[in-house]
């Protein structure tokens, strides 16, 4: 080799020598995105497993905190997040201060009301639901408590059938659609009350739409509580409407417990004798309830309406996917805080 060619190849070598420390450096400075899955209620080991693929593949880094029993320990964990993932767990305006680096928070499942939208606002952090992909699953628990219902809570008396019995669903979104389909089975005539959803969308399920939401109670033997939990829909099913309700009423709540005016509820258990109510969730008023109604309740001891491992599936994968669209691709589709 001459002296020239010798000095070509010594510049390449430490022309690739640098782009070396380079490429290093540069993967040093831009550290992995961490996404935490925050989930006081487990999601089944399928979708965990499902969520860290998706979401390693993309090259981020997760973290699993599970069955945590402190806030303390989600002030910890989301600390250095720069996405989390949840269930019903509460994103307030403590975990949102701590987690400094937090880009973007997803409620793998409908209700965001755990989360304080305007605290998450103002710092600028994206909220998002996955709208639709546990509705089955709480439509089933749904349909389920009704059978418990009216037959008596399984205590071998004899009860009655959910065939040509009238059901009112109280709100009308992907929950109650299911419920429709699978009550459509059962032989049950459907109504549906929903402000927010044309008249139009609900006939065309073959259900009956009531614009009157007293005129929903005074029809439907079973009501079927499907709104989220906000300043209007908060105590809204009170002692007045319940009251309307036909003999043989029960009210069932996958919804939120936050939806009843309790005082109420004590009120029609004790004025109405036929009166039942079948809760996914303990009421506040639990205690008052057991001691003095026995047989005419029956409440899940945790949310449960989510809790099977194809729901747990649908809304973790697609919270994992979210994210990943997120950050590659600034989707904002199911952002609620927009
Ligand atoms: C929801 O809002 O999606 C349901 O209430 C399910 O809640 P969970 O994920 O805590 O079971």
């Amino acid at each position: 080799m001459n002296r020239a060619m010798s000095t070509i190849s010594t510049h390449r070598e430490m022309i690739r020598h640098g782009e070396f420390h380079l490429t290093r450096k540069k993967l040093k400075n831009k550290k992995m995105k961490k996404i935490l899955i925050a989930t006081e209620k487990p999601f089944a080991k399928s979708a965990v497993d499902g969520i860290k693929k998706i979401l390693e593949a993309a090259g981020f880094e997760t973290v699993l905190l599970e069955n945590y029993a402190q806030k303390a320990e989600l002030l910890q964990a989301a600390s250095d997040a720069d996405a989390i993932i949840i269930r019903s767990d509460i994103v307030d305006a403590d975990v949102l201060n701590a987690a400094k680096n937090l880009k973007i928070v997803i409620r793998a499942g409908a209700g965001y009301d755990n989360i304080d939208l305007a605290t998450a606002t103002a710092k600028g952090v994206v909220a998002m639901n996955t709208p639709g992909q546990n509705s089955n699953a709480v439509a089933e628990l749904a349909m389920g408590m009704m059978v418990f219902a009216a037959r008596n809570n399984f205590n071998g008396s004899s009860g009655t059938e959910l065939k040509g019995k009238k059901l009112g669903l109280h709100a009308f979104g992907y929950v109650s659609k299911a419920v429709a389909t699978i009550a459509h089975g059962f032989g049950m005539e459907i109504y549906a009350f929903d402000p927010f959803v044309d008249k139009g969308a609900i006939e065309a399920e073959g259900i009956h739409y009531v614009d009157d939401v007293n005129e929903l109670y005074k029809t439907c033997q079973y009501v079927s509580l499907h709104m989220p939990v906000n300043a209007q829909t908060k105590k809204s099913v009170n002692f007045d409407l319940l009251s309307l309700m036909p003999k043989g009423a029960t009210l069932v709540n996958t919804a939120r417990k936050e939806v009843i005016a309790e005082e109420g509820l004590l009120q029609m258990f004790a004025e109405r004798a036929d009166f039942k109510y079948i809760s996914d969730v303990e009421p506040d008023c639990k205690s008052l309830i057991a001691e003095k109604f026995s047989g005419r309740f029956y409440f899940t001891l945790k949310k449960m309406g989510a809790q099977t491992s194809e729901a747990n599936n649908n809304a973790g994968l697609a919270a994992a996917r979210q994210i990943v669209d997120f950050f590659t691709k600034n989707d904002t589709t199911f952002q609620v805080n927009k």
